[in-house]
């Protein structure tokens, strides 16, 4: 390893984050009792112009009446350049930041944007006398935000997580698409026409450096790494293509933006019982093989070595988590 520590955000589970807007506090109750890990109550783009004023007194009260039991809560602030964050923080933080763990911050472009939400949170939680200190979680979601990753990631000791902000960030970088996740058929490859036999389209996952991007510059800031959200709500199997997609690459949760996707969220990015097995029987044999002086052996016809004991930890941790 590096000589250079890497401090861990606080261990939260986030298999699942669940979008509830503001503005629709019929659906709170519900929400509350849902299985999500977290949720995220919206001020920004599912809420009209018009209602955010009344959005923020309905969270306000929510997060002061309504029990949340042991999720974990967040409040997506509208972006920095609009006239409403400010009064977002001030008021939430001000009126509920106790029953606040995290505040999620949208189109988060450069660094600066974080000292400045951060500077605003301090003197608010610093006023009020809070113990507790409310995270940040960051939607990477504008060209910017990508290019300046890893200076967001490391701007703040609040930081938690990143998101990747999948329409937001094709609108940014003028993507050819119109859906909210998923795929594209026109990203694709055809074999070459000399290949013989009969061409083949390739479908490819135009979202993938992006998410990769982010899951390496949350990983090296010890962040947990969302995926955003999967618009279709009627095609769970799109949505757990996706979500196992990014979980395989590093990503420990996935947005829910209807209440189908939560069981979906937690079902995929909880490891299953055989991939806990395996990653168990790894870790005895490699403890057999310490045991026996040895730092390389094979099981069931592969090499395993002390990167496949770390490689295995993640994945019993994660099942010791879930389970606790
Ligand atoms: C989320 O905010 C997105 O833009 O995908
Ligand atoms: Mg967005």
């Amino acid at each position: 390893m590096s000589f250079f520590p890497i401090e861990q955000a606080p261990a939260r589970l986030n298999r699942s984050e669940l979008a509830v807007p503001g503005s629709q506090p019929q659906m709170f109750e519900k929400a509350a009792a849902s299985k999500a890990d977290v949720i995220f109550l919206d001020l920004e783009d599912a809420v009209a112009p018009d209602e955010k004023a009344q959005a923020r007194k309905n969270i306000i009260k929510a997060l002061n009446e309504i029990d949340w039991g042991r999720k974990t809560m967040s409040l997506r602030i509208n972006g920095l350049d609009t006239h409403y964050m400010y009064r977002d923080v001030v008021d939430v933080v001000e009126q509920a930041g106790e029953r606040l763990d995290l505040i999620m911050i949208p189109k988060v472009g450069t660094a600066a944007d974080v000292y400045a939400v951060d500077m605003l949170v301090t003197q608010i939680e610093d006023a009020k006398g809070y113990k507790k200190r409310i995270g940040f979680e960051h939607i990477i979601e504008t060209a910017l935000g990508m290019q300046n990753i890893s200076e967001i990631a490391a701007a703040s000791k609040r930081n938690e997580s990143l998101h990747f902000g999948v329409a937001d960030y094709a609108a940014s970088t003028r993507a050819r698409t119109t859906i909210i996740g998923g795929v594209n058929e026109k990203y694709s490859v055809l074999t070459d026409k000399d290949a013989g036999g009969d061409r083949q389209i390739h479908w490819g996952d135009m979202w993938h450096y992006a998410l990769s991007r982010m899951v390496v510059a949350a990983r090296a800031n010890g962040l947990r790494p969302i995926d955003g959200p999967f618009g279709d709500f009627s095609d769970p199997e799109g949505y757990k293509a996706a979500a196992y997609r990014a979980a395989v690459l590093g990503c420990e949760g996935k947005w829910a933006i209807h209440p189908s996707q939560i069981s979906l969220a937690n079902e995929v990015m909880s490891p299953s019982t055989a991939e806990v097995e395996r990653a168990q029987k790894i870790l005895d044999a490699m403890a057999k093989a310490e045991a026996e002086g040895k730092g390389a052996v094979s099981l069931d016809g592969r090499l395993i070595d002390y990167a496949s004991i770390r490689q295995a930890e993640v994945l019993v941790q994660k099942a010791r988590q879930i389970a606790a």
